[in-house]
């Protein structure tokens, strides 16, 4: 499969546990819709699940005034506090859409599960046969498959098992999913199990481990990069697009093999005065813009050794600020490589689950 389409960018907002208007999570739910319409610009946005505290109608109607704002198509997934005292889900049916389903975009399909068929966490007969399916479809079809679930696979203090979650599994080992996107957890963390990557994004309501925000998701072909803003942040956002941070790598594809180019995506309201590679701290090197937000250089993959290597990118803007991002990539010349298990950051405890 080739790169014939446009890269596709997403958001993806931490649980939001809406209550009420003029609490902290509304504010940041605010400033979320005012950075998505207005700096990143994204293809769709995907709310993770328990956007509400407890499925009152007015949470989702407070809920669906946040979403309204979006100038991006968006989606939401079933969270456990979104079908409190509800487990039909009759609530979030009424105020939004079905509590599964899936979009093709640009050569990928993103698949919407809904994990909270049963308690803690499940998927019925039906969804199972529905996701196998659409796995078969997206093959068919030559897509590329992102999924995005409530519950995180790894969560901490958890079981990850349930009705339909066996079945999940077997799916999952037997069929190529680029990554898996959830919520749940409160804690940011990204895990690689050696097969499939999954992110777990911070929430906007009770964050843990820093200040709540969203993900910003990067896909392009095998290209697969993941950052997250917060509240906190000011300035520009950078994200290294290619090569693939070694964190997010699970197959030869994503390693360098030879001469490549470095790619990284910028979302600034400011202009860019200066944007700078480095490799292992010592090739320093400028980027140059090919337009929308997109800044390239040369990457000599073909004078590194094989093995373990770092990139960083600063970007200084007009307003003074600036920004950096490093990622560690993989370099072999042969193509050959295969996952070491990792996740970052280490998490061991939690307060809200
Ligand atoms: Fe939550």
């Amino acid at each position: 499969m080739t790169k014939t389409h446009d890269p596709i960018v997403f958001a993806v907002p931490g649980d939001l546990h809406l209550t009420e208007p003029g609490l902290e999570n509304y504010r940041v739910a605010q400033w979320m819709v005012e950075e998505l319409n207005n700096l990143i610009r994204p293809d769709f946005v995907q709310f993770i699940g328990d956007n509400v505290q407890d499925a009152t109608e007015g949470q989702f109607r407070i809920f669906n005034e946040i979403r309204e704002q979006l100038r991006a198509p968006h989606y939401a997934l079933v969270g456990d506090h979104d079908i409190k005292d509800d487990p039909e889900a009759n609530g979030f049916r009424e105020h939004f859409a079905e509590t599964y389903g899936s979009t093709s975009l640009r050569g990928f399909r993103f698949v919407r599960l809904n994990t909270q068929q049963a308690k803690p966490v499940g998927l019925n007969s039906s969804q199972v046969d529905w996701f196998r399916h659409e796995l078969d479809a997206a093959a068919s079809s030559d897509e590329r498959v992102l999924v995005f679930q409530h519950n995180y696979p790894y969560q901490i203090w958890e079981d990850f098992s349930g009705p339909g979650i066996d079945e999940w599994r077997a799916i999952i080992q037997t069929q190529r999913i680029n990554a898996f996107v959830c919520g749940h957890t409160h804690y940011w963390q990204v895990a690689n199990d050696g097969r499939n990557v999954y992110v777990a994004t911070r929430s906007i309501g009770d964050p843990e481990g820093g200040p709540p925000g969203y993900c910003i998701g990067y896909v392009h072909g095998e290209d697969l990069a993941f950052t997250y803003r917060s509240v906190q942040d000011v300035g520009p956002v950078v994200l290294i697009t290619h090569p693939c941070d070694l964190l997010l790598a699970t197959r030869p594809s994503h390693i360098v093999m030879g001469c490549d180019t470095i790619r990284v995506r910028i979302w600034a309201n400011e202009s860019v005065v200066d944007i700078r590679g480095s490799i292992d701290n010592s090739l320093s090197f400028p980027l140059i813009s090919v337009g929308n937000g997109d800044w390239v250089a040369p990457l000599p993959g073909d004078q590194l050794e094989k093995g373990e290597h770092t990139l960083r990118v600063e970007v200084a803007v007009s307003t003074g600020e600036n920004k950096r991002q490093e990622i560690q990539f993989m370099v072999d010349a042969t193509g050959r490589y295969t996952a070491v298990p990792d996740a970052r950051p280490r998490v061991m405890r939690t307060e809200f689950c």
